[in-house]
């Protein structure tokens, strides 16, 4: 448990990565938003098979754009999306019937893999005694308390239904607790979809939020300011103009949001320190890092002590859930206890709750963590040998099982430098890793996670779609 995982970012390749078209400074952000996702490459499109194709035609009559979440629509790589009817182990399967080796996993949840067989049971069980009650069940204390055990800084906790309300209710409870109402979060870094979290940050070493979608008044988006990420003289100097307005700093231990990015310790440090000095809280968003980077999160691999955390993702086995949690003294201002409000009709939902305590436990086998940082050390060589023998500039940056091959030769440490890549190179790697049976994630700003069922044979495929893709470049 809370295995030692290699962090690694390894460039291969020689020639520079170049720039090619500008996107929004808010990232990708995981199943999301694509905030990006407006623009895209078109004169990369290309089709996908007809059953998706006849798929999408219909469903763009009826959904926006064809999709219930932007990134689904491919637009971040010039295609139109493949359409799944189903999943086993590390594998899709398309509404063709077209197998691929998945490297979304829901875009993070599904660590054990797809369809896993004692959570499908769990699920089952739970199903047949009723699907919400509304009303509060002893799974509820059993999951509060393993994730209590697991990550000893979320003291108390309460589940929500996804990481957006987990993330929006760590803030009000932050806001609530400090008195105050300015938020601080990376440019690049995503949270979910809450208007205050929706903001891009201009030049500059710190700048004020503006609104990074329409709809979100500029007075809403002024309540947020943005620093960039590993910059903690940009930190400083926010906090030494505005330090006693801020009630809280939201960062991804990991960023994932702009691609794989791990932490610089001196970054790190400052934001405890910046934090701890001007009396604001430090909010962990471990939606995405959370029992995927190490048994107890990116916390327990850094050494992290934060006020508040937010989890999401694979505490839910694949089911729609959340938590926010944290030091006891704060979460006891949450309402009924507190003054703060928040609440929800399925929190804590029976179904989540078994599908997440259930996966939590095959995370506990000894020896998870370890095979997970060796399939992710896999998957990075093989990227790093197939695009160093055709000598296209990849660098890899990896945490345990989640990475990116960003474009470029240099490695990224924040939003600027993610955006100084070559898309156009990512989306033709992207068409012909689908066209070679692995599905990456459809933006360079995505990052790509490997599950416990990605087995040799797997692995070994995958190796074939890389060498064959980067070929075709
Ligand atoms: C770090 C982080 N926080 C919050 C969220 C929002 O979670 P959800 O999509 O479940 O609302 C995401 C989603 O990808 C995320 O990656």
């Amino acid at each position: 448990m809370g295995a030692r995982v290699r962090v690694s970012a390894r460039v291969s390749g020689s020639v520079s990565g170049s720039v090619s078209d500008s996107v929004g400074a808010s990232g990708s952000a995981g199943e999301t938003n694509g905030l990006t996702g407006g623009g895209g490459i078109s004169r990369l499109r290309r089709m996908a098979d007809p059953v998706s194709q006849e798929l999408f035609a219909r469903a763009s009559k009826v959904i926006p754009g064809g999709v219930n979440s932007p990134v689904r629509a491919f637009r971040a790589v010039g295609g139109e999306p493949i359409f799944i009817k189903e999943a086993r182990g590390p594998i899709l399967v398309g509404a063709d019937g077209t197998e691929y080796i998945d490297y979304i996993g829901s875009w993070g949840p599904m660590i054990l893999g797809h369809a896993r067989p004692e959570v499908v049971s769990a699920i089952q069980r739970a199903a047949e005694k009723g699907s919400s009650y509304g009303a509060p069940t002893e799974a509820e204390i059993a999951m509060a308390e393993r994730i209590r055990d697991a990550v000893p800084s979320m003291e108390m906790s309460r589940l929500v239904s996804s990481g957006t309300e987990a993330t929006m209710g760590a803030l009000r409870v932050a806001r609530g607790f400090t008195g105050r109402d300015l938020i601080v979060k990376c440019i690049g870094g995503y949270h979910g979809g809450a208007d205050y979290l929706l903001v891009k940050g201009g030049s500059g070493l710190a700048t004020l939020g503006e609104p990074d979608s329409a709809g979100v008044p500029p007075a809403i988006a002024g309540t947020t300011a943005v620093v960039p990420y590993n910059d903690p003289y940009a930190l400083e100097l926010l906090f030494n103009e505005r330090g006693d307005e801020i009630a809280a700093v939201i960062f991804e231990p990991v960023a994932g949001n702009m691609g794989c990015i791990p932490p610089d310790p001196v970054w790190l440090d400052a934001l405890r320190t910046q934090t701890q000095n001007h009396g604001a809280l430090l909010i962990c968003d471990e939606v995405m890092t959370g029992f995927r980077v190490a048994w107890g999160g990116a916390q327990a691999l850094y050494d992290i002590r934060p006020d508040l955390t937010c989890l999401g993702k694979i505490i839910g086995g694949g089911l729609p859930v959340g938590a926010y949690g944290g030091r006891a003294d704060i979460m006891e201002k949450v309402a009924p206890v507190g003054p703060v409000y928040q609440a929800g009709t399925l929190s804590g939902n029976p179904l989540a709750v078994a599908a997440g305590l259930q996966t939590l436990e095959l995370l506990l086998r000894p020896g998870v963590y370890e095979d997970l940082e060796h399939k992710g050390d896999q998957v990075q060589a093989l990227i790093e040998q197939h695009a160093g023998a055709v000598g296209v500039p990849v660098t890899v940056q990896r945490v345990g099982s989640m990475l990116t091959a960003f474009f470029r030769a240099k490695p990224i440490r924040n939003w600027d430098e993610a955006a100084d890549t070559d898309r156009e190179a990512f989306g033709r790697w992207h068409a012909a890793l689908l066209k070679n049976g692995a599905y990456w994630p459809p933006s360079q700003f995505e990052a790509a996670f490997i599950s416990l069922a990605h087995d040799a044979d797997a692995l070994a495929k995958t190796g074939g779609a890389f060498e064959a893709a980067f070929a075709a470049l």
